[in-house]
């Protein structure tokens, strides 16, 4: 009926995850995911499409299972419109535009960073928190202000998790390498020598990249070289991180993207805001990957603010950063 919560889909794929997540209001439905993996080296694109493709209608039907709903019940159709793979996004966006033709339903496109702060904000609790988003491709640190989350800080190259992904693959570590290099860098000892990068609230990777693969040529251990490269990468994160804290005036952190996992980051995070009297969220492990959850959440916000999408304003966008997009739910607290 008419006071029913609404109910959103949320299609994620802008990169090597294709997911469908489902919520209304108050609850998370459900949520279905498949992860490309490449049998050897990094992310094709037009493999990882091929692959989203190939699995999507699987994915979404799955998750209309779960939640026990058809796709009828669909209030509002929520799509990752970037940035990321343009192959990637382009299956994403069509599988978005045909359900949304099909059960006539509202779509609306999201940027993807916005999914990952809305989704944490909801989970932890978080308010106005500034954001660490580390993930493969993104090193962010955002915070909201007048009106829109603004980009404090980002890599100048590449992203944290992308820089240790590619010296796990020379290493002969499988991608994703993060979960690997973690475990081998807590028997790591000695901390060795890696370019630390960090200019204002930018920060450099690819830096500690060439100096970590040198380390690996001349037959440093592994164990080490992992464990320098997590204690050099974390702590110019937590410098930056504190760095936009003082500058922004907020009071909590929120941390999300899949590097976030790391527990070694995470402690690093937590003992600085402890000292600064700061609160710090976490996103659930769950939802910190990327994840269609995430998409449905930040589509939620948007149509409740009142924004709508025709179909043609819906074209997909790699290079989308998070402040085009009005945040208007959240009032500044500084
Ligand atoms: P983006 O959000 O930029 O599109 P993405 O889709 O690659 O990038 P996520 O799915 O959020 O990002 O995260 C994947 C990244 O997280 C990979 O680089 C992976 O190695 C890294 N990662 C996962 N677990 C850990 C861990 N425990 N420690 C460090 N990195 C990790
Ligand atoms: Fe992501």
């Amino acid at each position: 009926g008419a006071m029913d919560p609404m109910i959103v889909l949320g299609l994620e794929g802008t990169a090597h995850t294709i997911s469908c997540g489902i919520i209304d209001e108050s609850r998370i439905l459900a949520m279905e995911s498949s992860m490309y993996r490449p049998k050897t080296g990094g992310i094709r694109p037009l493999d990882a499409a091929v692959h989203h493709s190939e699995v999507i209608d699987t994915v979404i039907s799955r998750a209309l299972e779960k939640a026990k709903i058809s796709i009828h019940d669909i209030d509002l159709i929520g799509f990752s419109m970037g940035p990321g793979l343009a192959p990637s996004l382009r299956v994403t966006a069509t599988a978005a535009r045909t359900i949304s033709v099909l059960t006539g339903k509202p779509i609306i496109g999201v940027n993807h960073p916005l999914g990952h702060i809305e989704i944490g904000r909801r989970v932890t609790g978080a308010i106005d928190p500034v954001m660490l988003y580390v993930s493969g491709g993104n090193t962010q640190v955002i915070a909201h202000v007048n009106g829109r989350y603004r980009v404090l800080g980002e890599t100048l190259d590449i992203g944290i998790g992308n820089m240790i992904d590619k010296f796990a693959r020379e290493a002969g570590i499988p991608f994703p390498g993060g979960p690997e290099i973690e475990k081998l860098a807590m028997k790591g000892t000695k901390l060795l020598d890696l370019p630390y990068s960090v200019k204002g609230m930018d920060t450099a990777f690819s830096g500690i990249l060439t100096a970590a693969l040198q380390y690996l040529k001349t037959g440093q251990a592994i164990e080490d070289i992992s464990y320098s490269i997590q204690e050099t990468a974390f702590a110019m994160l937590v410098e930056v991180l504190e760095r936009a804290l003082y500058v922004s005036g907020k009071d909590e952190i929120l941390m999300a993207g899949g590097v976030a996992l790391n527990r070694r980051l995470r402690d690093m995070v937590t003992n600085m805001a402890r000292e600064a009297g700061i609160r710090s969220y976490l996103t659930d492990r769950e939802y910190c990957m990327d994840n269609g959850i995430m998409i449905a959440q930040a589509a939620l916000l948007m149509y409740k603010s009142g924004v709508r999408m025709s179909v043609e304003e819906t074209a997909v966008n790699p290079r989308f950063r998070i402040d085009e997009v009005d945040a208007p739910w959240i009032t500044d607290a500084s």
